[in-house]
């Protein structure tokens, strides 16, 4: 019998640019992770001016954010903090002043209000926001490509909490390269949802494009974006016509990163053995990305499960947080007030 069958935990997030809390239960009958509130301040008009996150802002709005957003969270779940088993924070990685203010706020309130802290890797709460409500029940082994701004990681998990690397970007992450590209043809901050937007509006019209698809044919399971970038930056100036054609550069663009992350993870599927496929990170929000996995593990594996978290628990949340502590509390992992450390590392335990 698990002791911790009714917890109920606060999770908080600030590892970037979105202030982020949530409190998630685990059902008592069927241990499925009930999400009772996930509330997100996001930063986004605040660094879109400056084309990217700029961290001391981050850090300072993430100051005066975060109790607001905890408040919130608490309320709309009907929690008071007394009921709270755990308080679980995102430890790194990330930036480091804006982990700073949400580890603070999270040894704060575990002091005031004598809970037990949960640290959390943010790539594990990443993977973790697919155990949140699966579409079927997890089968193990599973390939997970966890895909955002910041990393572009392909792992094998062999059951819950057991993870292995197994192939990793050279250089830029999948949203990196989105940002980047969104950020040469002036399109805006974030890249991903304006390129992919602008993507559909071009559809599946043919294309004399023909950017790299680097890294597709190598025999590891790492990848390469940088090289992507700038070939599209040098397509762009022998192009004088290139601002009418921003939908087609990003078609084929969204399209060579997509080429690889869905060769890539496929083989390691078929390598490994897996029972089941899964995507995460905000970079698997994206729509084209979602059905065109989908569809090429339904067709060229048999008997692979695909999961994809709901879009809310792609992009930075706190309830995959939750989640991933879940994990955690399972094991007993609850640390002390004083023991909470921010720390980069990808370490995923
Ligand atoms: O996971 P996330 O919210 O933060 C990090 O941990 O980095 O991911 C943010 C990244 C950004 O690079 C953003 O451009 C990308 O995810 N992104 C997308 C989409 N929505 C967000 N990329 C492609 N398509 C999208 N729809
Ligand atoms: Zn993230």
């Amino acid at each position: 019998m698990n002791k911790h069958k009714n917890a109920i935990i606060l999770a908080i997030e600030s590892s970037c640019d979105e202030s982020a809390a949530s409190i998630v239960t685990a059902d008592p009958k069927t241990g499925r992770l009930q999400v009772l509130s996930n509330i997100i301040s996001s930063q986004i008009a605040i660094h879109k001016k400056y084309g990217g996150v700029v961290p001391e802002i981050a850090a300072r709005e993430h100051v005066l954010n975060l109790l607001p957003v905890i408040n919130e969270a608490l309320i709309k779940a009907r929690i008071a903090p007394k009921d709270l088993t755990a308080i679980a924070v995102t430890k790194g990685p990330g930036l480091i002043t804006s982990l700073i203010a949400g580890a603070e706020t999270a040894r704060a309130l575990a002091f005031a209000w004598k809970k037990p802290l949960i640290e959390v890797n943010h790539i594990a709460g990443h993977i973790y926001a697919n155990f949140i409500n699966p579409v079927t029940p997890i089968k193990f082994p599973a390939v997970i490509l966890t895909i955002s701004g910041g990393h572009t990681i392909l792992l094998i998990m062999k059951k819950s909490g057991k993870i292995k690397i197994i192939g990793e970007t050279r250089d830029d992450a999948a949203g990196e390269a989105y940002d980047k590209a969104s950020k040469m043809m002036g399109l805006g901050y974030p890249g991903g949802p304006i390129v992919s937007e602008l993507a559909a509006e071009y559809g599946k019209k043919l294309t004399n494009l023909k950017l790299p698809r680097p890294m597709l044919n190598s025999p590891d399971f790492d990848f390469s974006f940088s090289g992507l970038k700038t070939a599209l930056l040098y397509e762009l100036k022998k192009d004088p016509n290139w601002k009418n054609r921003i939908p087609e550069y990003c078609s084929d663009y969204q399209q060579a990163i997509i080429d690889v992350l869905i060769h890539k993870t496929l083989k390691a599927a078929l390598k490994f053995k897996t029972k089941t496929v899964m995507i995460s990170g905000g970079v698997s929000a994206n729509n084209e990305l979602r059905a065109q996995m989908a569809k090429a593990v339904k067709t060229k594996t048999k008997n692979i499960n695909f999961l994809i978290p709901a879009k809310d628990y792609t992009t930075d949340n706190a309830a995959m947080i939750a989640a991933a502590a879940f994990y955690k509390l399972k094991k007993n992992k609850l640390i002390d007030f004083k023991k909470l450390r921010v720390n980069a590392s990808l370490e995923l335990k």
